[in-house]
């Protein structure tokens, strides 16, 4: 699925180790707060720009990618994480997400449900 999304200018927040953001087609750039992480994705993507950062405070200007695509992570945040990453994450652009954690066995006081559309 993940291949199929069309080439753009697109940011993996949280990439991790890259292996999801190895399938972006486009100018991907990936960041994360970890920096063993982006040392391992920076062996796996040499294509792509690394930035070591704060997904909740993103350093980039409004605007700046097509698209914005985050996985495995949106469900790691509690509600004023999600909520200022998302506001963060649409001034950059579109928002798709694929998260695999189920929000209720994390934060059971907490639950609730955003679906994004790739649009
Ligand atoms: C479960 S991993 C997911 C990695 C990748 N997206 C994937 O699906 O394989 C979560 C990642 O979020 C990163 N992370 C957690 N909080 C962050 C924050 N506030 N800003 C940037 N990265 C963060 C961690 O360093 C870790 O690499």
């Amino acid at each position: 699925m993940i291949g199929s999304l069309p080439p753009s200018r697109v940011l993996d927040v949280a990439c991790g180790t890259g292996f999801l953001t190895s399938h972006l087609r486009g100018e991907v750039t990936g960041i994360d707060q970890s920096a063993r992480m982006l040392e391992i994705a920076r062996r796996r993507l040499t294509d792509a720009r690394l930035v070591e950062g704060d997904a909740l405070e993103l350093p980039f200007s409004d605007a700046s990618f097509d698209r914005v695509f985050s996985a495995h992570f949106y469900g790691h945040l509690r509600a004023s994480g999600r909520a200022g990453f998302l506001a963060e994450a649409v001034r950059r652009r579109r928002v798709r997400f694929g998260d695999s954690v189920p929000e209720a066995r994390c934060f059971p006081d907490e639950i609730d449900r955003y679906i994004v559309i790739d649009s």
